[in-house]
């Protein structure tokens, strides 16, 4: 097992130089100024052991078992390894006979109360208490005693489990809920010998990043309740892969036991997780061994029913029954797939079925070209910023783990984050100063921060953001598409005021679904070839390499969905994408899938759409091909296989490569590193990431894709470059008696992952339309009573609930939550969406 998977990570090397001459067990070497002991013991190749100290957190010194003798010129004396910095000519012991007695004893100590339940705990045989009292602890017990006793175990909430009488009172757990999740939700309760970790009474331990305590706790006192008795580490087999469950790309170990995943835990790699993951990346395995993952063809019966089919038979429908290369095909998603079904898929579309209309974003994004075209971000350089500009979604809810280095670097480093929003976030708090727009008026406010002519109520925010500004030498944004209720154009045009501001800012999109990302650079766009290529400028390139391209740029989802609705396509390709869940504007998806002529739908799951469909292709999930993805960085990582897909699901890439074959053309893909190998060869920001790199050991953190002219590429064509040219978008003004309508996405929602994981599915919150208590009031309903909800698309009744983090003539529902809501409401039509909300 990789030990990068342990909670014993080895804290990654300080920056600067190594000045400190140290002396650790007779090894002289140099270490950083400022580093632990333990940490630079480590580094030299001595494990001092510990319970408490965690690279990723404050050292608190709480368990004692990283004793050592330290002499810095006034003789040996006992010392914590986890709270000393390293000093000149310090003499370190970690082994000498006083050390380990200290050692042995702090283990009797722990063990005192420890019911030792190995045969029947979760941690047993991967358990720090347990190796190091193997390692370093008494060779038996002088207790005698009856020991403490708790309840044992109990749920502290839908996914954790706590035991505490395991516990070791270490302050991990409390520690990572506190500095790193910043959700205060466990917590040492009771004094001296009651002391126990414990959650609040009718207070669940509901953090998003719940599972990361398991992982840490160094004994088997918090499990995970997904993978209780489950499986015995010597039972698991593992790879080291990339979750895709969001685009921020966490690494993962991915392991198995008997053909089924089982667990993933989080590995710590420096740009992107530090080895945090967000529970739904963590649980969702569990839609991976779902019964209801589809394991054949299916084919459309005539009377509402799908009957089973051979590859071969339901192959041969689609080949009917997409038939035409005239353009008159779309395909809507992509963003599920690998980067190599991605660019299969991309390439197929382009020249086997004659279509530009390809889009991996369901209308919930920004352009393809506004997210390609901006200079590129790094997590890193995010969080090393001088100030974070921040118009995006809700980042813990949708992109949690960004939301964790974000809030590492604003509470321990001084990143000043300037937020605008239409609502209170999850970052609304960490936020030097938090900026409020009506909805689809972002725009307006970025240009009173950048053009100094404030004069409202919000001048002093303002003028403190402006301020921020202006003393800030580097500057990112992080831009994405807060809410499905108001069109992109505002949020375009605020990051062109940006970069015609100020050229140097940098942007990190917050992209929406797992691998958008590696679709929109495989191609997977109207008008976009790989790389990041614009058709017109791509063109000569790739007709050169593939064979004759569509000759013009065609139509992105919603332009699709509209032509469908008007009966203009006749052949309509869901990829992974279910646009009748996730499409903003349900009653045009709804038009759209109808009013296709042949639908049809790859995908691992049945889905409202792809029930529509006339032929439904299975496809391998995640875990179950290799491959790469994507993040939202451009970062470029492998997914490996650990599992076989069930019955005869396939890659995405493999069933692109068979359906051209029998359209008449060889892809000429006979592998999935024939597809890379291709894409490597052929796109300029992908130049020199070969699949040897990427194996590499020291390519485990990924590799950033971006154009680098120096790289031997000037045959190549060049990605797109964003001018600020957008004009300012006008909004309607609200009609008195409406209330304009924010609708965002939620971790736990309706999709696939959460709805076919049982320990997952019952977290999704349902649709609450949130407004501020005043205007709640105003309409003489109390919290939680029930509302009428009245759009042009819509009328729905709703449970409505007070939230003073919704400012007044605001209402916030929101996306994508089982059962009917915003997007029967949405008409992606409008620039904004107003709601009539009254007392039914
Ligand atoms: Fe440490 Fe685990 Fe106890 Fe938390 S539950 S204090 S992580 S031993
Ligand atoms: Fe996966 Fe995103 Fe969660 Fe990371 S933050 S574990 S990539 S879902
Ligand atoms: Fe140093 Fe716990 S590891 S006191």
């Amino acid at each position: 097992m990789s030990s990068r998977a342990q909670d014993d990570l080895t804290a990654s090397e300080p920056e600067g130089p190594a000045t400190v001459a140290v002396t650790i067990d007779g090894r002289s070497f140099d270490a950083h100024p400022g580093e632990l002991v333990i940490a630079a013991a480590e580094r030299a190749g001595v494990y001092i052991p510990r319970f408490c100290w965690h690279p990723r957190m404050s050292p608190v010194g709480m368990c004692r078992m990283c004793l050592v003798e330290v002499d810095t010129g006034r003789g040996p004396t006992l010392q914590p390894s986890c709270m000393l910095a390293v000093a000149e000519n310090m003499v370190v012991e970690t082994a000498s006979e006083v050390a380990r007695q200290a050692q042995d004893g702090v283990l009797e100590l722990l063990l005192v109360n420890h019911p030792l339940d190995c045969p029947v705990c979760d941690k047993g045989g991967e358990c720090p208490l347990q190796d190091q009292t193997v390692a370093f602890g008494p060779g038996e017990s002088r207790m005698v005693e009856e020991r403490r006793h708790y309840e044992k175990p109990i749920a502290i909430s839908e996914l954790v489990t706590l035991d505490r009488e395991r516990c070791i009172l270490c302050d991990r757990c409390t520690r990572f809920a506190d500095e790193v999740a910043g959700d205060r939700l466990i917590s040492f309760v009771d004094r001296g010998n009651a002391t126990q970790v414990n959650t609040f009474p009718d207070d669940p331990f509901a953090s998003y990043f719940s599972g990361n305590t398991v992982q840490i706790c160094p004994v088997g006192a918090l499990t995970a309740t997904p993978y209780r008795f489950k499986a015995r580490p010597w039972d698991l087999e593992q790879v080291e892969s990339t979750c895709t469950t969001c685009s921020v790309g966490c690494r993962m170990a991915v392991q198995s036991s008997g053909n089924q995943v089982v667990r993933h835990l989080g590995l710590d790699v420096d740009p992107v997780n530090w080895g945090w993951l967000c529970d739904k990346g963590r649980f969702a395995f569990e839609a991976l061994n779902d019964d209801e993952r589809l394991g054949a063809p299916l084919v459309a019966d005539g009377a509402g029913g799908f009957v089973e089919s051979t590859w071969s038979g339901a192959l041969q429908r689609v080949v009917d029954g997409l038939g035409a290369d005239d353009g008159s095909v779309a395909v809507l998603g992509g963003a599920r797939l690998t980067n190599e079904g991605a660019y299969a898929w991309s390439k197929l579309a382009r020249v086997v079925l004659g279509t530009d209309s390809v889009d991996a974003q369901l209308g919930d994004g920004l352009p393809a070209d506004v997210v390609l075209g901006l200079p590129r971000a790094t997590i890193d350089e995010a969080c090393g910023a001088d100030v974070v500009v921040v118009i995006a979604p809700d980042l813990k809810e949708e992109l949690p783990v960004l939301h964790l280095r974000i809030r590492d670097a604003v509470t321990k480093h001084g990143l000043a984050v300037i937020e605008l929003s239409s609502t209170d976030t999850s970052l609304t708090e960490l936020a030097a100063v938090s900026l409020r727009h009506r909805p689809g008026e972002v725009a307006a406010t970025v240009a009173r921060l950048l053009d100094g002519t404030a004069g409202d109520a919000e001048a002093p925010a303002l003028a403190r953001a402006r301020q921020l500004l202006d003393d800030a030498t580097s500057v990112v944004c992080i831009l994405g598409r807060a809410s499905v209720a108001e069109s992109a154009d505002s949020v375009v045009h605020a990051a062109d005021l940006l970069l015609a501001s100020r050229p140097e800012v940098r942007f990190l999109p917050a992209l929406r679904r797992g691998n958008v990302a590696g679709a929109l650079d495989a191609g997977l766009a109207p008008g976009v070839l790989p790389g990041r290529v614009a058709l017109a400028a791509g063109r000569d390139w790739y007709t050169r390499a593939w064979g004759e391209l569509p000759s013009v740029p065609g139509l992105d989802a919603a332009g699709i969905l509209a032509a469908a609705a008007e009966g203009r396509i006749q052949g309509l390709v869901l990829l992974g994408a279910d646009p009748l869940a996730d499409f903003p504007d349900r009653d045009l998806a709804r038009r759209g899938v109808e009013g296709a002529g042949f639908v049809v739908a790859v995908d691992c799951f049945l889905t409202d759409s792809s029930r529509q469909a006339d032929v439904i292709l299975p496809a391998a999930a995640f875990a179950e091909q290799d491959g790469t993805t994507t993040n939202l960085e451009g970062r470029v990582s492998l997914v490996r296989q650990k599992v076989t897909a069930p019955g005869t699901a396939r890659p995405d890439w493999s069933i692109a490569v068979e359906l051209a074959d029998r359209l008449g053309v060889d892809l000429g893909f006979d592998s999935v590193e024939s597809v890379w190998a291709e894409l490597e060869r052929l796109s300029p920001v992908h130049a020199g990431i070969t699949a040897a790199r990427l194996g590499a050991i020291e390519a485990l953190d990924g590799i950033v894709a971006r154009f680098d002219p120096a790289a031997g590429t000037t045959d190549r064509p060049r990605p797109m470059v964003r001018a600020a040219a957008t004009t300012a978008p006008t909004v309607p003004p609200v009609d008195a008696y409406a209330l304009r309508l924010v609708s965002g996405r939620q971790l736990y929602d309706a999709g696939v992952a959460v709805a076919h994981s049982p320990h997952l599915r019952g977290l999704a919150t349902g649709t609450t339309l949130r407004l501020h208590p005043h205007d709640l009031d105003g309409l003489g309903v109390a919290p939680g009573a029930e509302v009428r909800v009245t759009s042009r698309r819509a009328s729905l009744v709703l449970v409505a609930d007070a939230d003073p983090g919704v400012p007044r003539g605001v209402a916030a529902l929101s996306f994508n939550q089982p059962g009917p809501g915003a997007a029967d409401l949405l008409d992606v039509s409008s620039p904004v969406t107003d709601v009539l909300v009254e007392n039914p």
